[in-house]
């Protein structure tokens, strides 16, 4: 069986909610990639020019992670969890695929938004990490049986 870890990143809590059911249903590890410093609600505030989020996207500043201690090595599949941002990956989540070495996994791809999809995301990891095997996953805002998503 292949081993299995839900790296998720969460700005608001629902995304964590449904990586939390995931991780679960899948049988994986649970991971939270995190900022060092945390998004406050005024932070991710994206209506508000001024916001970091949006002067992070603006200059595609790409958050320091608070941490580095996944064992990526340790995992076979690895499902990736965001909220998706400007259409795509949050910057945190670039962060995320710089500090590891994903060469030779497989990285499912899921998502949760406001309405966007997740092709324009899957696209962008897959050129990040040429040496994976990414798919396209699914948008877990209105999924609450997750028995299709638990076997890669
Ligand atoms: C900075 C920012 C940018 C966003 N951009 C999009 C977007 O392009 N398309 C979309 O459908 N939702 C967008 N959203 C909404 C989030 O994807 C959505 O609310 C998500 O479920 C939040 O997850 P979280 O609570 O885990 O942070 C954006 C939210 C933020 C904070």
């Amino acid at each position: 069986m292949s081993k299995k870890l839900v790296a998720y990143f969460s700005a608001s809590g629902i995304t964590a909610e449904k990586a939390k059911v995931l991780a679960q249903a899948a049988g994986a590890d649970l991971y939270e990639i995190k900022p060092k410093v945390p998004y406050t609600a005024a932070d991710i505030k994206w209506t508000n020019p001024l916001a970091r989020c949006n002067k992070e996207w603006i200059k595609k500043t790409k958050p320091a992670l608070a941490d580095t201690d996944a064992d990526i090595a340790a995992y076979d599949t690895i499902y990736l969890v965001f909220p998706i941002w400007y259409y795509t990956v949050p910057l945190i989540i670039k962060s995320f695929l710089e500090a590891y070495d994903f060469s030779g996994k497989k990285i499912a791809v899921f998502a949760t938004s406001g309405g966007s999809d997740l092709k324009k995301a899957t696209q962008h990891i897959q050129a990040a990490l040429p040496n994976a095997q990414v798919v396209e996953g699914a948008m877990l805002n209105g999924v609450s049986n997750f028995d299709e998503y638990i076997d890669y």
